[in-house]
């Protein structure tokens, strides 16, 4: 008997629970449950149904004897992209990329689809946001091989997959799955309900045909992938695109890739024709990097590659209670962590000072490698005392003030040497290499070290 049976979903966490309430269970946000309607086919494609019992049981297969070819990836002609990729888009897969508005989605999917057709690869690209003549006028700006792609604005579902059986592209981009709807649901475009079910129809129709697919997404204020939040177990890779709007550098991570790591990290320069891979992105920061009080060199290492980029912080007294913390790039809960540790362990107290950290070129660090640098910018801007000339910094700060070896220590100074930095400040027991080292073992020697202030010598 074909039985509809209701779940509501949490468009913001993918929360399933039975009953509607105002509140999720899952995030605590509120007023974000959605009513998906679960038919009995389902169940019965689960294995439920009574014929499907009858049949017998399927054999499983011991892994080694399991058919897998050696799948060639496809190149999009973009380094970085295919870098975070893990060495290109695999047939037949399923990538989500978020980001917000205005951050270059729609471009960098164009220019790889234009170089994909290049290279002699059939490719679609379904615009649902913009009509086909916006499309056309942004691959105006990015050249030939972009306008070489064929374009099909649509928003219906039934249609979009019927596209890609008929044309059955190698890649295909759906900008964006927000925008696809299918006349199945009565929910609006952008629930949860459509937004699955775009998701699972493409999937279906994708690894049917070896279209590799590209889903655009966008993200939340929070830098969740909105909705498509839902999706995050169902695709084989998120990307996230980003950056700061008014600034010309863009960053590109993986989330999740069942293809390969998820660590590696890409850099972009948006310019009038397009998006710039940056391959050389510690070159650039460098030598952008002033030698003020307040601004330090850090060396990062984001997946394989070590990453110099400058911190700058700013001190300033205030009588705003609680005074300001305003951290960009960094995560919040760590410049806490950080000023807590500096003001008992360090001897720089900032509680009636206004704190604002910021990692230049718009980049964000996710690495504990971050917390010396960060530490010896805000002393340097709190004393007023620049950073010692051509030094960088690297190291994990523990919550006794001791400083912690941080990873890949050879990488991070081999990267120092090449871009013409001289010494570094590092945790005691770093292994040293063609550099000066200015080791500590605790924060505050790691200050007196690295400052650059009249016998200041580590005691
Ligand atoms: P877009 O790719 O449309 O962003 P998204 O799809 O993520 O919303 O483009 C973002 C911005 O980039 C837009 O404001 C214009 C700018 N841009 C350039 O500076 N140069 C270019 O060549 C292109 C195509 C866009
Ligand atoms: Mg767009």
């Amino acid at each position: 008997m074909a039985k509809q049976r209701s779940r509501y979903v949490c468009r913001e966490c993918g929360h399933e629970s039975l009953a509607w309430s105002g509140q999720c269970p899952g995030c605590s946000e509120w007023n974000t449950l959605e009513e998906v309607v679960v038919t009995a086919t389902t169940a019965a494609a689960a294995g439920r149904s009574p014929r499907r019992r009858a049949a017998a049981a399927p054999r499983s297969v011991p892994l080694r004897d399991v058919e897998a070819p050696a799948e060639e990836r496809l190149a999009t002609g973009i380094g970085e992209l295919d870098r975070v990729l893990g060495g290109g888009l695999v047939p037949g897969s399923l990538v989500l990329l978020g980001g917000s508005p205005g951050i270059g989605k729609s471009t960098i999917t164009a220019m790889a689809l234009g170089n994909l057709a290049a290279a002699g690869r059939t490719v679609l690209y379904v615009t649902g946001e913009e009509s086909a003549a916006q499309v056309r006028m942004r691959a105006e700006r990015l050249g030939d091989s972009a306008l070489a792609v064929p374009a099909l604005a649509e928003t219906d579902l039934g249609a979009v997959v019927a596209a890609i059986e008929a044309e059955r592209p190698a890649v295909c981009v759906v900008d964006s799955v927000q925008t696809l709807h299918s006349g199945e649901l009565s929910s609006a475009p952008g629930s949860v309900a459509q937004v699955r079910e775009a998701a699972n129809g493409l999937m279906e129709v994708g690894k049917r045909n070896g279209t590799a697919l590209i889903l655009v997404g966008h993200v939340t204020k929070e830098g969740a992938v909105a909705g498509p939040r839902v999706l995050e177990h169902l695709v084989d890779c998120v990307l996230l695109f980003e950056g700061e709007r008014e600034r010309s550098y863009r960053t590109l991570r993986a989330l999740k890739n069942r293809f390969g790591a998820t660590s590696e990290l890409g850099v972009f320069e948006m310019r009038e024709a397009g998006l710039v891979e940056v391959e050389d992105p510690s070159a650039r920061f460098v030598g952008e990097a002033t030698a003020a009080a307040g601004s330090v060199v850090l060396c990062a290492m984001e997946g394989t590659r070590p990453l110099l980029v400058e911190v700058q912080a700013l001190v300033a007294p205030t009588d705003v209670v609680p005074p300001r913390r305003v951290a960009t790039g960094i995560d919040r809960n760590r410049l806490a962590m950080i000023l807590a540790v500096l003001s008992r362990h360090g001897g720089v107290a900032v509680g009636n000072a206004d704190v604002f950290v910021n990692v230049a070129g718009g980049v964000r660090i996710d690495e504990p490698g971050a917390d010396l640098p960060v530490a010896l910018a805000i002393a340097s801007a709190a004393r007023g005392a620049a950073v010692k000339e051509a030094t960088a910094a690297f190291g994990e700060i523990g919550l006794t003030g001791r400083l912690r070896a941080a990873t890949q220590a050879e990488r991070r100074l081999e990267e120092c040497a090449k871009f013409g930095l001289r010494q570094v400040v590092a945790p005691a027991g770093t292994p040293s290499g063609k550099l000066s080292m200015l080791e500590a073992e605790t924060l505050g020697r790691a200050i007196r070290a690295g400052l650059d202030v009249d016998g200041s010598e580590g005691r």
